[in-house]
């Protein structure tokens, strides 16, 4: 295998400035010398570009509705390439909103994938639920087939058809839902774990609850979309919507690790790491490298260490 990293500089899923700096900040922490110590070529596609849309109005109170339309269309096409060219890809964001354009594109070349949100937040706000408007807080609304008819037009998506159904989903780290989120998890019965179902259960069972669900019948490839914001503030202080309580590091990596262990990671995203809104230049720092280390223990570093590469022994 190999491994594809894509960044994806874009900020117009929220109003906080800087989250667009975020794949910058990944990098300038060591990311892709930390994935060239592992034994498969890794390919760094850089950034992608966006351009600045004008006369962007909202739609209803939803801000930048063309730009995030039109940016998560152009991720879509990238992810799709990646996937098809057989890289085990790495999406660098940039906001949460660019997770409708990198799981919409992993699921035109894998239709039978399954999600998991690693995130403090369920973002399954539809346009009419939103408290805020922002489509960070909206992406997984845009992919479930079962919201189809609570979905506006919105301008700027008519490319996108929900593609995912609620039963291929599981939540990881939830403790800040809105009532329209909590209305349509229940409603749709979808698998969810807040840190308290964390607390009570141990991480190590919520995991294996988790693959039960998405793997039992079959194995499929897994998106592991992974907000920063889902590790707790204090390890992870430079985002944009920090909530107090969240995931430890270990159990942060307890998680990743066990994705990799399925051999079946096939995309993932790091997004809303925020260099702007770090309190210090340590802060973003510690966040960064945070990311670096999700990133690495997704693709296989391992607490364990490991044998010496089959290439440098006699
Ligand atoms: N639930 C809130 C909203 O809809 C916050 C969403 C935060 N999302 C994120 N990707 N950080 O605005
Ligand atoms: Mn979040
Ligand atoms: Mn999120
Ligand atoms: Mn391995």
């Amino acid at each position: 295998r190999s491994v594809a990293v894509l960044g994806a500089p874009f900020s117009k899923g929220q109003k906080r400035r800087g989250v667009e700096r975020g794949p910058k900040a990944i990098r300038d922490a060591g990311l892709i010398e930390r994935l060239s110590n592992f034994d498969y070529p890794v390919h760094d596609f850089g950034d992608l570009s966006f351009q600045n849309l004008e006369n962007d109005e909202p739609y209803l109170q939803v801000p930048s509705p063309r730009s995030v339309g039109r940016a998560t269309n152009m991720l879509s096409e990238a992810v799709s390439n990646a996937v098809a060219a057989g890289h085990t890809t790495v999406m660098l964001g940039g906001d949460h909103s660019l997770a409708i354009g990198s799981v919409e594109g992993h699921a035109r070349q894998c239709p039978d994938l399954c999600l998991i949100w690693v995130d403090a937040h369920a973002d399954i706000n539809t346009p009419l639920t939103s408290p805020s408007g922002n489509l960070h807080g909206q992406s997984v609304a845009f992919m479930l087939k079962e919201l189809q008819n609570k979905m506006p037009e919105l301008p700027g998506f008519s490319w996108v058809q929900p593609f995912l159904s609620a039963k291929d989903l599981v939540y990881i780290g939830l403790r800040d839902v809105d009532p329209g989120e909590y209305d349509i998890l229940k409603d749709l019965g979808i698998q969810y774990f807040t840190m308290r179902d964390i607390d009570r259960l141990g991480i190590q069972r919520v995991m294996e609850v988790t693959f039960d669900h998405l793997l039992s019948r079959k194995q499929r490839p897994i998106h592991l979309s992974f907000d920063i914001d889902a590790m707790d503030p204090s390890l992870a202080p430079a985002t944009g919507t920090p909530v107090n309580g969240g995931l430890t590091y270990r159990e942060g990596i307890w998680i990743t690790e066990e994705i990799h262990n399925t051999g079946l990671l096939s995309v993932m995203d790091l997004v809303e790491v925020n260099p702007v809104l770090g309190a210090s230049p340590e802060a973003v720092e510690m966040t960064a490298s945070l990311a670096v280390d999700v990133i690495a223990s997704s693709l296989g570093q391992s607490r364990e260490g490991g044998p010496i590469a089959q290439t440098q022994t006699l």
